[in-house]
């Protein structure tokens, strides 16, 4: 069985992604909503509740497990050997695909404050340029998502990519699969294609994953 997880709504987007992608598959899956928001905390607290997510997957039997929180994948080389073991983060998968994208070489990144301060993006991208957005994770939170959105919602999420606006940015990372829900949004504000870490985290996963299962879905909270 697979095993997903996330701090809550990002993790739910690639769920429903990787299900459309592969419905033969078993798949377990947890939103740690009683420690969200994951982008507010340290470094160590991250560790801690990552390793937990994975030690409580892999109690209902998940052996593969995707990661599918950008600021939850930033820890995973401090955690312990064996919880780095068949589980998958996707930091590299979504940087590659943003340089694949990119045609200047120009790349934004919109994340949480922990995945900024930990610079895992600005590793495969040393001139990324990076800002947080905390308020778009309350925002997917709270259920807003494209073509459903408020205008008052929309002045939230305006706001918030106002730094990529007006300079030579030609590819936007939404960097915290929370972001997912406003991937339309953003490409009509600024214009760019975006590349969504939702999407990037289920595709990668679906194509690593064998015909395994019958098609159910565990929830775990
Ligand atoms: N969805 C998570 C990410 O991709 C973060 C949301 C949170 O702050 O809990 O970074």
């Amino acid at each position: 069985m697979i095993g997903v997880f996330d701090s809550g709504a990002g993790g739910r987007f690639a769920l429903r992604e990787l299900r459309r992608l592969r419905g033969d598959i078993d798949i377990a899956f947890l939103a740690d909503e009683e420690n969200a928001p994951y982008g507010e905390r340290s470094e160590g607290e991250l560790i801690r509740l990552v390793e937990n997510d994975i030690k409580r997957l892999r109690s209902v039997g998940a052996d593969k497990i995707l990661i599918a929180c950008c600021t939850a994948s930033t820890v995973w080389d401090k955690l312990g050997a064996e919880y780095r073991r068949d589980t998958y983060p996707i930091i590299a998968p979504v940087a590659r695909r943003a340089l694949s994208v990119s045609r200047g070489g120009r790349i934004g990144v919109i994340s949480t404050e922990a995945t900024k301060r930990s610079g895992a993006f600005q590793g495969f991208i040393p001139d990324a340029l990076c800002h947080a957005a905390p308020e778009l994770v309350t925002l997917a939170e709270s259920g807003a998502c494209d073509g459903n959105l408020t205008e008052s919602q929309r002045n939230i999420i305006k706001k918030a990519v106002e730094p990529f606006s007006g300079c030579d940015v030609d590819t936007l990372i939404l960097g915290c699969t929370h972001f997912a829900y406003f991937e339309r949004e953003i490409e009509g504000i600024l214009g760019i294609p975006t590349v969504n870490s939702a999407r990037v985290a289920a595709r990668e996963m679906a194509k690593r994953v064998e015909n395994e299962g019958s098609g159910k879905t565990v929830w775990l909270t």
